[in-house]
């Protein structure tokens, strides 16, 4: 099977690409603007890499498609800071460009398979968002958060009706996926990165976590490795029983009120060799959203997924957020570069503790 990564280099598209690899004799193709992430698998060969801007390279993409057999477009604005401030921006890549290649995908019958998100629930009443009987509930115009989950409601809706008309799809919904080098957790600027790598990053440069809303909103975190275990079975399905169908992807174990889960990241740090400092440090504060934001932000208040179609697909997260985050902070902390971890003090600390 040869697979096609439209944004190969992204924190989904880079693990899903080394799975293949190293799991399958599949072929991958990645098409990215960057290859931070990918340099290790640059050399594979089965693994062909294009630099490029699928925005102002659309013969290259065409060309791809017709080489592949089924199609990931998954480079897109994912944050929602980027939502309020370049709304514009977010609807010609995530949904202009995205239909331009689900169109051409269609028209040479490949199989698509495309990351929707949890956002498109928005402010859904049910306790637990269900993919084929829960309404979609989106805030007022004003709102340019939700330009985001309209784009991507717009393009499931158009995807399915080209399903009724013969496209082989699968449209998969994240659920807050998290992981080592989900974003750039050393960028300091709020609202840089999705919130664990944001507030990790405040906590290892030892700045104050701001909770938006007091952080009494839920999110339902899956860690990477579990997600992309989805994305293999369905990859592997080969459409049989995932075509036509929407699966969320969301560990429903692993649901926190944004507050518990910044709570958890201390405790956790403070367990960690070079941590326990700047966890007894650690600053929580609270922030409106619009201050934090901007005008155009409006928060969602509970995000869980229904479970019965992921299990269908067999389907069995693995990773509790407090191991998740524990990857993370070792990660970050392996790495090293934050002023505070290389202090003295903090040296003794590391080896008082290992
Ligand atoms: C995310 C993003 O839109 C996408 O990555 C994705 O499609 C989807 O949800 C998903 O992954 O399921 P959201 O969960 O609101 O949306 O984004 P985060 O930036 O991760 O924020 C989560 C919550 O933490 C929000 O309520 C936000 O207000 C809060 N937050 C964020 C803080 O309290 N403080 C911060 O410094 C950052």
């Amino acid at each position: 099977m040869r697979v096609l990564i439209l944004g190969a280099n992204g924190f989904i598209g880079s693990a899903l690409s080394e799975r293949i690899l190293a799991e399958t004799s599949w072929s991958v193709c990645g098409l990215d603007l960057h290859d931070h992430r990918i340099r290790h698998l640059l050399d594979h060969r089965r693994f062909a890499f294009v630099h490029g801007d699928l925005r102002a390279e659309h013969a290259t993409v065409d060309r791809l498609i017709v080489q592949s057999d089924v199609v990931l477009p998954l480079a897109a604005y994912a944050t929602p800071a980027t939502y309020v401030s370049d709304p514009i921006g977010t609807f010609e890549l995530d949904f202009e460009e995205t239909l331009r290649i689900v169109r051409h995908t269609a028209a040479l019958e490949r199989r698509l398979i495309f990351p929707s998100t949890s956002e498109v629930y928005g402010m859904c009443s049910d306790e637990a968002f269900d993919e084929d009987e829960s309404r979609l509930v989106l805030g007022p115009i004003r709102n340019e958060r939700w330009i985001y989950a309209c784009a991507k409601q717009m393009l499931d809706r158009v995807i399915w009706a080209m399903g009724s008309r013969g496209l082989d799809f699968t449209i998969f919904r994240p659920f807050n996926w998290f992981g080592p080098s989900q974003d750039d957790c050393r960028c300091a600027k709020p609202g840089s990165s999705r919130v664990i790598p944001q507030f990790i990053g405040h906590l290892l440069r030892g700045e104050p976590i701001q909770l938006v809303g007091a952080g009494r909103q839920i999110r339902t975190f899956t860690y990477i490795d579990d997600g992309v275990d989805a994305l293999m079975l369905i990859l592997a399905d080969r459409g049989a029983t995932t075509s036509g169908q929407i699966f969320n992807l969301g560990n429903p174990l692993n649901c926190s009120s944004i507050k518990d889960m910044a709570h958890l990241i201390i405790e956790q740090l403070a367990l960690l060799p070079g941590g326990r400092r700047l966890a007894e440090g650690a600053v929580v504060e609270d922030i409106s959203g619009r201050d934090y934001y901007g005008q155009g932000y409006e928060d969602v208040a509970h995000r869980r997924p229904a479970f019965r179609k992921a299990m269908r697909l067999g389907w069995a997260p693995r990773v509790s957020l407090r191991d998740g985050l524990n990857s993370i902070l070792a990660h970050e902390l392996k790495i090293g570069g934050w002023a505070q971890i290389d202090s003295v003090d903090d040296r003794v600390d590391a080896m008082a503790t290992q």
